[in-house]
């Protein structure tokens, strides 16, 4: 039997985890379990580049999220699952790769400049926020991994590994091999307001919302603009309540569309039966958070279990770089 790859991803612990992120990565995550050797990373270091300011909220989120990654189905069983922090090898790959890693590059790449234009609340103008590509180089690197699943936004961070590990292996030997970027397919869930998902537009729907939350947001979603009136019939292709339903209830949106274009049913009924769908579908994960919730040691314990894993993976690299460059 071929050897499975192995895949190493990672999210960084700065809030809640919402249905952006359930959709986007982490269904995603879950499903690649059986076929590559996962590991999957709270990247608590890369959320200290802009969250400085208040570290033990960094720590709380990890936990909290990483509760919501054993409750979506990732399987300690199966995957490694680990904080970043805690190996201490990254660092020190961290530090080589710096050596190799032209200025420019980092100062041109484009996630690096829109931050710096975007995240006004933050003071990033820092030599750490400038490296925060190198950091996430030798996450990837560290573990010698060969698929990385990633959302389009880090496509530029993964052409950086990429380029990384080439000088590395040019100046001093092969050691890496050339990770490639796999991209989730499923189409993109908008916020509550039709735009990014994202946590600071206040725009989502965290996995962890009470079933009264839910209704609430779902009550606040913008809809079809044309649809004024009850009696107006609507466009569903233009209303982001439509493609919850095709997102989360395929079954009933064929439903939905026809009701939707003959003016059969209203927006507010429309929404109050999504915000029932919405609370259905997260319930087993609301159960399993409670459980995980009320024995934060097991929590704990398979990240201390994650983390031994980690380390003996890393030291094998980091064995393999002092045999290359001596040092
Ligand atoms: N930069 C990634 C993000 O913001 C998080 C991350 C850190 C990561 N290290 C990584 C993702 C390594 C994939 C691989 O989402
Ligand atoms: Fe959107 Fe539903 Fe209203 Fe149609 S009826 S516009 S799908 S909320």
């Amino acid at each position: 039997m071929n050897r499975k790859k192995r895949i190493l991803s990672g999210m960084r612990p700065t809030g809640k985890l919402h249905l952006g992120h359930l959709v986007g990565a982490l269904n995603n995550w879950v499903r690649l379990q059986d076929d590559y050797e996962c590991l999957f990373m709270a990247a608590d270091w890369h959320a200290l580049m802009s969250e400085y300011k208040d570290p033990r909220r960094i720590t709380e989120n990890t936990l909290d999220n990483v509760i919501d990654w054993l409750s979506c189905g990732i399987d300690p069983a199966k995957s490694t699952l680990f904080v970043q922090s805690r190996v201490p090898e990254h660092l020190d790959l961290f530090l080589f790769f710096s050596c190799v890693t032209p200025l420019g590059l980092l100062e041109r790449c484009p996630t690096y400049k829109e931050q710096l234009r975007e995240l006004k609340t933050r003071e990033i103008n820092t030599y750490a926020f400038l490296g925060y590509p190198v950091l996430q180089a030798a996450d990837i690197l560290i573990y010698r991994a060969e698929v990385v699943p990633v959302g389009e936004d880090q496509l530029p961070h993964l052409e950086l590994t990429r380029e990384i590990g080439k000088r590395f292996n040019n100046l001093y030997g092969r050691v890496f091999p050339d990770p490639q970027a796999k991209l989730t397919e499923e189409p993109r869930l908008l916020g509550l307001d039709g735009r990014k998902m994202s946590k600071s537009y206040g725009n989502y729907i965290a996995l962890s919302d009470s079933p009264e939350t839910i209704a609430e947001k779902v009550k606040s979603m913008f809809t079809d603009p044309q649809r004024i009136k009850r009696n107006d019939p609507g466009t569903p292709e233009k209303c982001n309540v439509y493609a919850y339903y095709r997102m989360f209830a395929p079954g009933q949106a064929k439903e939905i569309e026809a009701e939707c274009r003959k003016a059969g049913i209203g927006c507010t009924d429309c929404k109050r039966r999504l915000a029932g769908i919405l609370t259905d579908f997260l319930a087993p994960i609301r159960e399993k958070r409670a459980e995980y919730s009320a024995h934060p040691e097991t929590v704990r314990s398979i990240l201390a279990e994650g983390e031994k894993q980690a380390r003996h993976l890393a030291a094998e690299t980091r064995e393999k770089v002092r045999e290359v460059t001596g040092l």
